[in-house]
């Protein structure tokens, strides 16, 4: 596997771990590290023995942002030409399920990259936010819009107005993640979840996030429609015949993820 310098990966079984590793910035993301988790992320995605990835930092730091001192002597010019942080857009079109378990701060860029994931773990000692009003600058990587679709307006605007952090209660209250755990059983539960999900059909998978993904982009209509055709689309499946045969036999699937 490829050595990386800022994240550390790992395999288990039908699982991946993607665990963002610059202690010193508190994990804090500079391109090095993003144009790595993209990388990691999509080789995994291309790998059909992945089913799950899960994505996390450290105890202390999910992420605590991008990183301020990288960008504070960029101009406008530079930003735009580069089009600073585009490569986080390939994140959110890996198509198998990525698992953000999030301890400690996961701020601006942190809660942005915990936001593009698909299933959100925290631990009772994660805190959320989108600090960069205090910096002059507003969200760039999704958090004005995921923010806003995950929680809803009022609080949207109360967390990028005021730049407040909210603790993993609050923010399992808004609807932000999915779960609160122990921070001591932070990376067990994460790892459960996404070991749950890779036994499933991977195609059944890919189409059941697709289609809950296409509920951001379209009407409702619409998103029905591509809901029906998808689901009358696994009845293509050898898993679909499998899974329906092993219910009617009363025995567990065994799916081959075709
Ligand atoms: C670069 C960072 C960093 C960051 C922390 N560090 N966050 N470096 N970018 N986002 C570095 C610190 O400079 C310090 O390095 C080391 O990590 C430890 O941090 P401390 O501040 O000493 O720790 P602590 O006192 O515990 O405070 C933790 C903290 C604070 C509350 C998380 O570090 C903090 O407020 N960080 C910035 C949070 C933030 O504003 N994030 C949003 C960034 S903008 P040294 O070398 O000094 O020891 C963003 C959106 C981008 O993400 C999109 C718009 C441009």
């Amino acid at each position: 596997m490829t050595s990386y310098e800022n994240i550390i990966v790992t395999r288990d079984r039908r699982t991946a771990t993607i665990t963002l590793n610059r202690p010193k910035a508190l994990n804090a993301l500079n391109e090095a590290l993003m144009v790595e988790v993209v990388e990691a992320a999509t080789t995994l995605d291309a790998d059909r023995s992945v089913g799950a990835i899960v994505i996390t930092g450290s105890e202390r730091a999910f992420a605590a942002g991008a990183d301020i001192k990288e960008m504070a002597a960029q101009s406008y010019q530079d930003m735009y030409l580069s089009d600073w942080f585009t490569a986080w857009d390939r994140l959110a079109a890996v198509r198998t399920p990525l698992i953000a378990a999030v301890s400690g701060y996961a701020l601006g860029g942190g809660c942005e990259l915990a936001m593009i994931c698909d299933i959100l773990i925290a631990s009772d000692t994660a805190k959320f936010g989108q600090p960069e009003i205090t910096l002059g600058v507003i969200p760039g990587i999704g958090g004005s819009q995921r923010l806003t679709r995950a929680i809803g307006k009022a609080k949207a605007m109360d967390l990028i107005l005021t730049g407040r952090t909210i603790s993993a209660d609050e923010a399992e209250r808004a609807g932000l993640v999915s779960r609160v755990v122990p921070a001591a059983s932070l990376l067990a539960e994460a790892s459960e979840v996404a070991h749950k999900i890779a036994e499933m059909s991977l195609p059944a998978v890919y189409a059941a996030k697709e289609a809950v993904n296409r509920s951001f982009e379209s009407t409702l209509t619409e998103g029905i429609l591509f809901e029906r055709r998808t689901f009358h689309a696994t009845f293509a499946l050898d898993d679909r015949t499998e899974g329906m045969t092993a219910f009617t036999e009363k025995r567990p699937p065994k799916f081959t993820h075709h």
